[in-house]
Order: structure tokens, then C-alpha cells, then sequence
């Protein structure tokens, strides 16, 4: 394990201004983001589709790294550069999706486990040496009657710090993963009790395995109000009880928290960010590692057509660019007005 290389990978995702845009949709999942835009899911329209977002210009001012997926790691330009290469080249530091995806977890009805560690060892170094330089593992905690359970939360637990351990291992910075998820009627009460519990036992299990904090980042959801809650919760009160919670439970060790946007809109996930660091200063960088966030706009204005790809990456590169400044608490709601003008 080169440790200092993993604290300075894991520092540059969470250098000033800047976060990490999540890219590495399965093939299910981007399937079903083409189907809202009638795009055929086809291994061409992927590479296309990445490829709008990966060659954006002047992106890199406010994006530090991207997560891949398997089949992406592997595709090009269509110039003939592969993607990992791309990014590089413009200071953007390639990652990758590793876990397997969720299944049943046995004995716990309506609860999930993420599978992938089997054969781990060996992908990430194939992985490493295509040029990613740090891992995703995501595991999923819902909120219901009865759940989340402690067995659901130890076992997924204890896989993420064995992903952990075994990314840094293989000179691969690991992002955490622990996803509350935001569907349901609960309270933010009860997400604040769901997330607390759960990233106390993942930094618990994440220090027996011997996780290398200084070299690891943090992945969590924020603290909010369930999606069918009729009581939502307000940016303030999302920010304080998401730092609240976080500050109970993150050693200061770990360099940065990437949050996940989860299902939240793209403005109210940089509303939300934004919030959390203009109350700062805290123990670590607080960034952003959005999928739906920052894709959903150019995805829009994308749909699957050559003529749109200008405006697509115009669209891209404004909400980088406010979540740019959601990283220093600047961020306002002119910003969203200027672009309606220039886009
Ligand atoms: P969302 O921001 O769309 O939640 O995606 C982030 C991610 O990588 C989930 O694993």
C-alpha cells in the first residue's frame, strides 16, 4: 500500500471548487435514464452519451474525477482515446464502480446487501492498471417499518470495510458508500436515527479492518426528510442536521465527504450542499459525488440527438459550475438566471 499516494489522490477529489461527478450507471440503471428520453440503450449510445459529458470544456474546473462503470472503463472517443486516458489528460482523475449490485439479504425481508467481494483483489488490479486511481462500492439502507435492521447494517458494514481494505491494498483510494435511502413517508428525525447508526458501525468495522482513513472518502446520503414525508424539511434545517449528524460520527482523519444526491433535484442538491458549507468551517471537505444531480439537465437537452450536444455540455457545465460554488458556500440563485440567458 503506498499511502502517500492515497492521501494525495483522495486530497485532489476534494480540492477546492471542485467534486466528483458519479458516471458509472449500470447498464439496468442507464437504461432506465435513456427510457425517460426515448433513447435506445445500446453500447454506442452509452459511449456516446459519456462521451458528451467526459469531453466538456472547461468542465474540469469544477469536476476532480468521474466514476466509471465496467463496460465505460473499457470505451473510447471516437477519436480512438480511451476514456481513462481523456480524463487524465485534463486533470480529472478516473474512478470506478466495483461493487456488484444489490441482492435480498437472507433472513431480512425487504432489506438488501451489496455482493462483489469475491474476485475482488483481482479486478481492482486490472482496473488500476486501465487507469482508475480510486472505487465505488454503494450499499443501500432503507427506512420502513422495522428496518433498517442491525444485522442489514452490520453485514453491509462489514463489506464496505472489506472493499476499503482491499481497494487501498491495491493502490485504489475507496469512497464509502453507506446510502440511507430518501424513499418512504419517514421523518427526517428518522433519517437523522438510520444515518447516525449506520456510518457509527461502518467507521467501527472500517477500524477493524484497518482502514486507512487519510487515504478513504465518505459517500453518505444527507439527512432528509423521506420522499413522501408531507413534512419536508428546510435547506437549513436539512444542513444542520446532515453536519450534525456527520460530525457525531466521521473521524477527522478522513479527508472529505462526497455526497450522494439520492433523488434530491439537481438545484435543491446544490441548494443543500451549499448550505452545509457556508456554515463551515469542518473537520473535512464537504464536496459532492452527484449522478442524477448534475446529469439530469444535459440528459434533457441531450436526447440522443448529434445537433444537441453543445447545449447538453452547456447544461453539464452550469450545474458543475454551481455545485463549483456550493463547495465554498457562494453559490445563489442568480447563478441559475445567468445560465438561462447564456444556455
Ligand atoms: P445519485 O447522485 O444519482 O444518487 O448517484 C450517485 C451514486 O453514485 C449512487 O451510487
Amino acid at each position: 500500500m503506498n499511502r502517500s499516494e492515497l492521501v494525495s489522490v483522495a486530497r485532489s477529489l476534494v480540492s477546492p471548487g471542485r467534486g466528483i461527478l458519479a458516471a458509472d450507471e449500470s447498464s439496468g440503471t442507464i437504461q432506465r435514464r435513456f427510457d425517460t428520453i426515448k433513447v435506445p440503450s445500446t453500447p454506442e449510445s452509452r459511449r456516446a452519451y459519456r462521451e458528451l459529458l467526459f469531453t466538456t470544456p472547461g468542465v474540469e474546473e469544477f469536476i476532480s474525477g468521474v466514476i466509471l462503470y465496467d463496460e465505460t472503463i473499457r470505451q473510447s472517443t471516437q477519436d480512438g482515446t480511451p476514456f481513462p486516458k481523456l480524463l487524465a489528460q485534463k486533470g480529472i482523475v478516473p474512478g470506478i464502480k466495483v461493487d456488484l449490485g444489490t441482492k435480498d439479504l437472507a433472513g431480512f425481508p425487504g432489506e438488501k446487501i451489496t455482493e462483489g467481494l469475491d474476485g475482488l483483489a483481482k479486478r481492482l488490479a486490472e482496473y488500476r492498471e486501465m487507469g482508475a486511481r480510486f472505487a465505488k462500492w454503494r450499499a443501500v439502507i432503507g427506512i420502513g417499518p422495522g428496518i433498517p435492521t442491525l444485522g442489514c447494517i452490520k453485514g453491509n458494514a462489514h463489506s464496505l470495510a472489506r472493499y476499503a481494505a482491499m481497494c487501498q491494498d491495491a493502490d485504489l483510494v475507496p469512497i464509502v458508500e453507506p446510502e440511507v435511502l430518501m424513499d418512504g413517508d419517514h421523518t427526517i428525525e428518522r433519517c437523522e436515527e438510520a444515518t447516525e447508526a449506520t456510518l457509527r458501525i461502518v467507521y467501527a468495522e472500517l477500524a477493524e479492518q484497518r482502514v486507512f482513513l487519510e487515504g478513504s472518502l465518505l459517500k453518505p446520503n444527507m439527512v432528509l426528510s423521506g420522499k413522501s414525508c408531507p413534512a419536508q424539511a428546510s435547506v437549513q434545517d436539512v444542513a444542520t442536521a446532515t453536519v450534525r449528524c456527520l460530525r457525531r460520527t466521521v473521524p477527522a482523519a478522513v479527508p472529505g465527504i462526497v455526497f450522494l444526491s439520492g433523488g434530491q433535484g439537481p438545484v435543491q442538491a446544490t441548494e443543500n450542499l451549499n448550505a452545509m458549507n457556508a456554515m463551515g468551517p469542518h473537520p473535512w471537505e464537504l464536496s459532492f459525488s452527484y449522478g442524477r444531480a448534475l446529469q439530469e439537465p444535459p440528459l434533457k437537452v441531450w436526447r440522443g440527438e448529434a445537433a444537441n450536444v453543445s447545449a447538453a455540455q452547456r447544461a453539464y457545465y452550469h450545474r458543475a459550475k454551481c455545485n463549483g460554488a456550493a463547495r465554498y458556500g457562494r453559490y445563489t440563485a442568480e447563478m441559475e438566471s445567468e445560465a438561462a440567458v447564456t444556455v
